[in-house]
């Protein structure tokens, strides 16, 4: 079974890590893929031509794949990665936004320089890629594509040292929700995966906080986020757009959104006597809450 079959997708950073391992899958799948990667350093920096490599891994495994160097940062560089695409392959079908880099300070230390580059790859990155393909779709009334993008347990809950990458990941489900919404009419769906997978980017502050680090391990490796892409861009999935996934540890799960658990109403304007009432008891609230989606979070 091929259940990709003659699909064509890009997808962005597939150089290495869950890029590259969802590229392989893709193939794998039937799918043709654009592999796209600048080849950048960890922190954004250098480039190199390592999409090649995995070109011609599909292509020694007997699947069709063209390279791409472009950087996601820059508005024409997400357009020439889709005419890339559409012209050596006909059409385009889905849309990986991937590539990805870290520059971790606290916000005492951060300089603008770290904020405006991962704003420029991760957030602005998801805009320069997917308006090229959606207004393709528009065009072409292209029904039941398939749009994911890459946001972090850092946007969803937040993460120590990660203002800027934190403020980008959350603009990426942001940017998921509403463009869910817009694609609805096109059967496109737009779904949003929070991966925890052993890679450049996260071994050593995996090593840092105390865990052995085995990357061939399925269960630690990138290798454990590619299946999953998959399935969500395939016809098996056509009704779920608008979710986040969560993928770690070899387990597979779905998010909560954001939404209001408990709400009281005044009559009048709040006074802030009345709000010393009314706060702790949304605390609490919030409290047993989070107990019990913790609880109900649980791998199965
Ligand atoms: N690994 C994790 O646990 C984890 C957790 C949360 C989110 N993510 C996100 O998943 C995505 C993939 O990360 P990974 O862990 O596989 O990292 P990785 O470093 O292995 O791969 C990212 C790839 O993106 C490429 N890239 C960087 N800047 C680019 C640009 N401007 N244009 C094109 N390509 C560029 C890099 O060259 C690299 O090959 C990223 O968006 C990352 O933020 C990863």
């Amino acid at each position: 079974m091929s259940i990709l079959k003659d699909k064509v997708a890009i997808i962005t950073g597939a150089g290495r890590g869950i890029g590259k391992e969802t590229a392989l899958f893709f193939a794998k799948e039937g799918a043709n893929v654009l592999v796209n990667d600048l080849g950048a350093n960890p922190d954004g920096s250098g480039e190199e031509k390592i999409a090649d490599e995995v070109v011609k891994e599909i292509i020694d495994l007997g699947g069709k794949a063209i390279a791409n160097y472009e950087s996601v940062d820059s508005f024409n560089g997400g357009q020439n990665i889709f005419n890339s695409a559409l012209s050596e392959f006909g059409a385009v079908d889905i849309l990986i936004n991937n590539a990805g880099i870290l520059r971790d300070k606290t916000l005492f230390n951060m300089k603008e320089s770290d904020w405006d580059a991962i704003m420029a790859v991760h957030l602005k990155g998801h805009f320069n890629c997917t308006k090229p393909f959606v207004c393709y779709i528009r065009k072409t009334n292209r029904l039941n594509c398939k749009i994911i993008n890459m946001s972090s347990v850092s946007g969803l809950i937040g993460n120590f040292g990660q203002t800027n990458y934190g403020a980008a990941k959350a603009g990426v489900a942001g940017f998921s929700r509403s463009l869910s919404m817009e694609m609805a009419k096109y059967k496109c769906t737009v779904n949003t995966i929070s991966p925890g997978a052993a890679t450049r980017l996260t071994i050593d502050l995996m090593k840092a906080a105390g865990r052995e680090v085995d990357e061939s391990d399925w269960k630690q490796g990138p290798q454990q986020i590619a299946p999953v892409i998959t399935w969500l861009c395939s016809e098996e999935a056509n009704e779920v757009t608008n979710q986040i996934f969560h993928i770690s540890q070899g387990n597979v799960g779905i998010m909560q959104q954001p939404a209001v658990i408990k709400a009281y109403k005044s009559d009048d304007i709040w006074s802030l006597e009345k709000l010393n009432n009314v706060m702790p008891e949304l605390m609490k609230a919030k409290k047993l809450h989070d107990k019990e989606v913790e609880k109900k979070g649980e791998p199965i």
